[in-house]
C-alpha cells in the first residue's frame, strides 16, 4: 500500500540523477525563496497580517509548546490517514483554507485554477474563497474528483447572497463555509504603508462580476464600467451576521454549513445549537485582529464544546507535524494556509502540489515512528503543553 511517506523515496531518488526538488520542502526555506519571487504588493497582501503581526507569529509559535509522546512495539508499517468529512471519504485529513488572492498568486492570473489541479492531484480538497479570479463553478471543474468546499462572504444584498449560494450548490461543493470574522477588513499595516488592496484594483472579483444578482445591482456591466463595478461590490460586501442569520443560512442550502472563525467555546456551543454542521476553528491566520492567543491554543476548548460536532483548524499550519498536532488536539480536519499560497507562486500547480505532498509525507512519517497508525489514534495519543 502507497503511502503518502513515500514522496521522500522520490526525492532521494531523483537526487541520485542530480535533481532536487524545483520547490522547498521546508517552511522557512519555501517561505523565504517566495520572498524573493512574489511581486512585492503580492507578497505583502499574502505574507502580512493584522497589527505587529504578534498574533500571526503566535498561531506558528505557539505549535512550539505542544508536544507528541511517541509509542513503542506498535505495528504502523500500514497507515490510513483518511477521515470522513460531511458524509464524503478523504484520503487525509489536509484540506486547503480558502485564500482570496490565490488568483493572483501565480503570473497567468489563474491560481484558482493551479489550486484547484493541485487539488485533483493529490486529493487535498480545496475551500474555494468567494474572492477569485476564476468563477467558483470553473474551480470546482478543475478540481476534478476530489471534492471541494466554498467559502462565503456573505454579500449585503440578500440576492447576491442566495445567488452565491446556489451556484455553490449547482456547481457540487460538498460545503458551504461561512466566514464570520471579516465582514470588515483588519488594519493590516504592511498593505495600509503601500496603500493596496488588491480588490479595489478589480482583483479577484470575478464570483461577482458573472453573478446575475449582482450584475441586477449595475448600471452598466462590469467590463464596460469596472469602477463603478468595483464600488458596488464595495458597497455590498461584508454583511454583519448574527445568530439570528443562521435560520436564513439554514433555509438556503442544502450543504452542510460550516462557521469559520470561532475560538470561544460558548460561540461553538451556540453554533451547535443554531445548527451548524461543523465549526471552523480558525483566527484568519492573524489577518483580522491582533488579540494575542495562538488559534492552537483555543482548539482543546472548542473540541470540547463542539461535542460530536465536527471541527475544522487553520491558522499557523507550517508542516506535517503541526498538522498531526491540530489533529492530536481534536481538530477533524487541517486547513493549510499561507504556505501553499508560496508553492503556487514559485511553480504553480505542481509547487502547489508539492507543498501538500510534503505535509502529508511528513505527518505520515510521524505517525510511522511515533506508532500512530490511524487518525484515531493520533488524537487517543494527544497532544502534551510542555
Ligand atoms: C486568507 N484567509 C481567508 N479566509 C477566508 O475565509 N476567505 C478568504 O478569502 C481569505 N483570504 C485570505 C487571503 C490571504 C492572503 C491569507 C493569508 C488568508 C484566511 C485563511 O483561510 C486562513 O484562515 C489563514 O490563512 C490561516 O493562517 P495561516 O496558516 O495562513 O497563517
Amino acid at each position: 500500500m502507497p503511502h503518502y511517506g513515500d514522496y521522500q523515496n522520490l526525492i532521494y531518488g531523483a537526487g541520485l540523477q542530480g535533481v532536487v526538488p524545483r520547490v522547498p520542502v521546508d517552511f522557512a526555506t519555501l517561505e523565504a525563496r517566495a520572498t524573493a519571487a512574489m511581486p512585492p504588493q503580492v507578497l505583502t497582501y499574502v505574507q502580512g497580517g493584522c497589527g505587529d503581526e504578534h498574533t500571526q507569529r503566535r498561531n506558528a509559535d505557539a505549535f512550539h509548546h505542544w508536544g507528541m509522546v511517541p509509542r513503542m512495539m506498535v505495528d504502523a508499517r500500514q497507515r490510513d490517514l483518511s477521515i470522513e468529512l460531511f458524509g464524503c471519504k478523504l484520503p487525509s485529513p489536509l484540506f486547503m483554507a480558502p485564500i482570496g488572492v490565490t488568483g493572483i498568486c501565480t503570473q497567468d492570473g489563474h491560481g484558482d485554477l493551479a489550486a484547484a489541479r493541485a487539488s485533483a492531484m493529490t486529493g487535498v480538497p480545496l475551500c474555494a474563497s468567494t474572492l477569485s479570479n476564476d468563477s467558483l463553478e470553473d474551480v470546482k471543474k478543475a478540481c476534478g474528483d476530489t471534492p471541494a468546499f466554498f467559502q462565503l462572504y456573505t454579500p449585503k444584498d440578500r440576492d447576491t447572497a442566495a445567488s452565491l449560494i446556489g451556484r455553490a450548490e449547482a456547481a457540487g461543493y460538498a460545503a458551504l463555509v461561512v466566514t464570520l470574522d471579516t465582514w470588515v477588513t483588519g488594519w493590516r499595516p504592511r498593505d495600509l504603508n503601500v496603500a493596496n488592496f488588491p480588490q479595489l484594483r478589480g482583483h479577484v472579483l470575478s464570483n461577482y462580476f458573472v453573478d446575475p444578482a449582482f450584475r441586477k445591482l449595475l448600471k452598466q456591466p462590469p467590463n464596460e464600467n469596472p469602477a463603478a463595478a468595483i464600488a458596488t461590490w464595495g458597497a455590498t460586501f461584508g454583511k454583519v451576521l448574527t445568530w439570528d442569520d443562521m435560520v436564513w443560512l439554514k433555509a438556503a442550502t442544502k450543504m452542510p454549513i460550516v462557521l469559520k472563525g470561532i475560538c470561544h467555546p460558548d460561540d461553538a456551543r451556540r453554533a451547535v445549537d443554531a445548527g451548524a454542521d461543523a465549526i471552523y476553528c480558525s483566527n484568519h491566520g492573524g489577518r483580522q485582529a491582533n488579540g494575542g492567543i495562538a488559534a492552537i491554543d483555543m482548539l482543546p476548548d472548542v473540541v470540547a464544546a463542539a461535542g460530536s460536532t465536527p471541527v475544522l483548524f487553520d491558522s499557523g499550519i507550517r508542516s506535517g507535524t503541526d498538522m498531526v498536532k491540530a489533529l492530536a488536539l481534536g481538530a477533524r480536519a487541517v486547513g493549510v494556509g499561507r504556505p501553499y499560497s508560496y508553492g503556487l507562486a514559485l511553480d504553480g500547480d505542481a509547487g502547489c502540489a508539492h507543498v501538500l505532498k510534503c505535509m502529508l509525507a511528513e505527518a505520515d512519517l510521524l505517525m510511522a515512528v511515533n506508532g500512530y497508525p490511524t487518525v484515531a489514534t493520533v488524537r487517543e495519543a494527544g497532544a502534551i503543553r510542555v
